[in-house]
C-alpha cells in the first residue's frame, strides 16, 4: 500500500526506569526497547514512512513499557505492559498492519500476541 500520510511510532524512554536518590540507575527498559526497535527497524520496509520517535512519558507509567501509533486521519493507539525482548518484532508487525489500514483500525484478532492485552487507549482521529 502506498500512502502519503505521515505516521509516527512513539516510544517512552522513561518507562521501567530504576531510580535512586532522584537519579536513574542504568538504562531504562524504555530506552532498551527504543534501541532494539531502532536496530530492527533498519531492515523494516516502512523505516522511512513510519519513523520512531522517543518521548519522555505518555502518562501510562504504571503500565510500562509503553508505545503509541499515530497518523493523520487514523485512530491513535496506546499500548502498555510490553516486555522488551518479547515485543520488538511484534511492535513493528503491528505498526505495519496499522500502516496498511486506511483508518488504522487494529482489531484484537489481528494484533500480535504481545499487543493483544496491553491496549491502553484507542483514540478517534480528528477527521
Ligand atoms: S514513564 Fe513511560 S509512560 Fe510515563
Amino acid at each position: 500500500m502506498v500512502t502519503s500520510v505521515s505516521h509516527t511510532l512513539f516510544v517512552c524512554t522513561t518507562c521501567a526506569s530504576v531510580w535512586q536518590d532522584g537519579k536513574r540507575i542504568g538504562e531504562s527498559g524504555g530506552q532498551k526497547l527504543l534501541n532494539k526497535l531502532q536496530n530492527l527497524a533498519e531492515n523494516w520496509e516502512l523505516r522511512d514512512q513510519f519513523p520512531i520517535q522517543a518521548v519522555e512519558c505518555m502518562s501510562a507509567c504504571n503500565r510500562s513499557c509503553v508505545v503509541a501509533f499515530a497518523a493523520e486521519g487514523k485512530l491513535t493507539y496506546l499500548f502498555g505492559d510490553l516486555v522488551v525482548d518479547d515485543s520488538i518484532s511484534a511492535v513493528l508487525e503491528c505498526a505495519s498492519k496499522y500502516y496498511a489500514k486506511e483508518n488504522g483500525l487494529l482489531p484484537w484478532s489481528e494484533r500480535p500476541e504481545p499487543l493483544k492485552k496491553g491496549i491502553l487507549a484507542k483514540i478517534p482521529s480528528l477527521s
